[in-house]
């Protein structure tokens, strides 16, 4: 379970994320969209430690998180690395290791892993993305869906209780969206958290549980995503997903 009590995130006098409160339940897949510059990344970063804020609170993976980055929050943030996977649009993988190599680098330097113990791991984690065959190529040799994939699987690693993910797809060929998507689907299914922020409507719509708008950096639609996206409320919504569908 997450839950965001009334988060503020200001730069300078900014004000990017603006009394935002709201509750993850376990298991659920949550698409976060809206307009450019919404808070969308803001949000994920916030709850992910990456990102200090002004005011409120966040409650993940059993720590909490309070105004005051690294200094105040020292302990919370390293526990949280441990729990809390995250998967961006740029997989950043090491250009320099395998694929089996990139995802026993923190079961093995963070949590002290046995090689051998993680290497396995490594390898069903490969299975699990559809790319047992890659296990020991190098990013360069990798297609750009492929290192996405490899990146899952790196995130995974780590058994986080919850794995957020941001615009994971939208660096990708078209036609390397829907093997990164299939994998997710594949871990919604398994019952994994996910807050994902995406472009892809229909993979909000039909694979995420719960659908946010973010707008100005408030929720301006919450509810199942099949009505929110079908249905919007606010005129802003409307006007963003008529445009999202093109
Ligand atoms: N480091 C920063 N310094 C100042 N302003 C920032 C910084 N990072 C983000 N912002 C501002 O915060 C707001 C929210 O940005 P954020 O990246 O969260 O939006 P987003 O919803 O993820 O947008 P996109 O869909 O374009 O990725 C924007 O107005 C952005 O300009
Ligand atoms: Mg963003």
């Amino acid at each position: 379970m997450i839950e965001v009590r009334k988060l503020k995130k200001t730069y300078g006098d900014r004000t990017v994320i603006d009394d935002v409160s709201v509750r993850f339940e376990k298991g659920q897949v949550v698409s976060l969209i809206g307009p450019s510059g919404g808070g969308k990344s803001t949000l994920l970063r916030c709850l992910n430690g990456l990102e200090d804020f002004q005011g409120g609170e966040i409650h993940i993976g059993g720590e909490v998180l309070h105004p005051g980055g690294a200094v105040r929050n020292k302990r919370a943030l390293l526990a949280l690395r441990r729990k809390v996977g995250m998967v961006f649009q740029q997989w950043n993988l090491f250009a320099h290791r395998t694929a089996v190599g990139n995802i026993i680098e923190a079961p093995v330097h963070v949590k002290g892993v046995s090689i051998e113990a993680a290497t396995r791991r490594a390898k069903e984690l490969l299975d699990r993305v559809g790319l047992s065959h890659r296990a020991t190529a190098y990013p360069h040799e990798m297609s750009g869906g492929e290192q996405q994939r490899v990146a899952i699987a790196r995130a995974l690693a780590m058994d986080p209780e919850a794995l957020l993910l941001d615009e994971p797809t939208s660096a990708l060929d078209p036609e390397r969206v829907g093997e990164v998507l299939d994998v997710m689907r594949t871990l919604a299914g398994d019952g994994l958290t996910m807050l994902v922020v995406t472009h892809e409507m229909k993979f909000a719509r039909d694979v995420s549980h719960r659908t946010l708008v973010l707008h100005g950096g408030t929720i301006l639609e919450d509810g199942p995503s099949q009505e929110v996206i079908e249905n919007p409320r606010h005129e802003r919504t409307k006007a963003f997903l008529g445009h999202a569908r093109g």
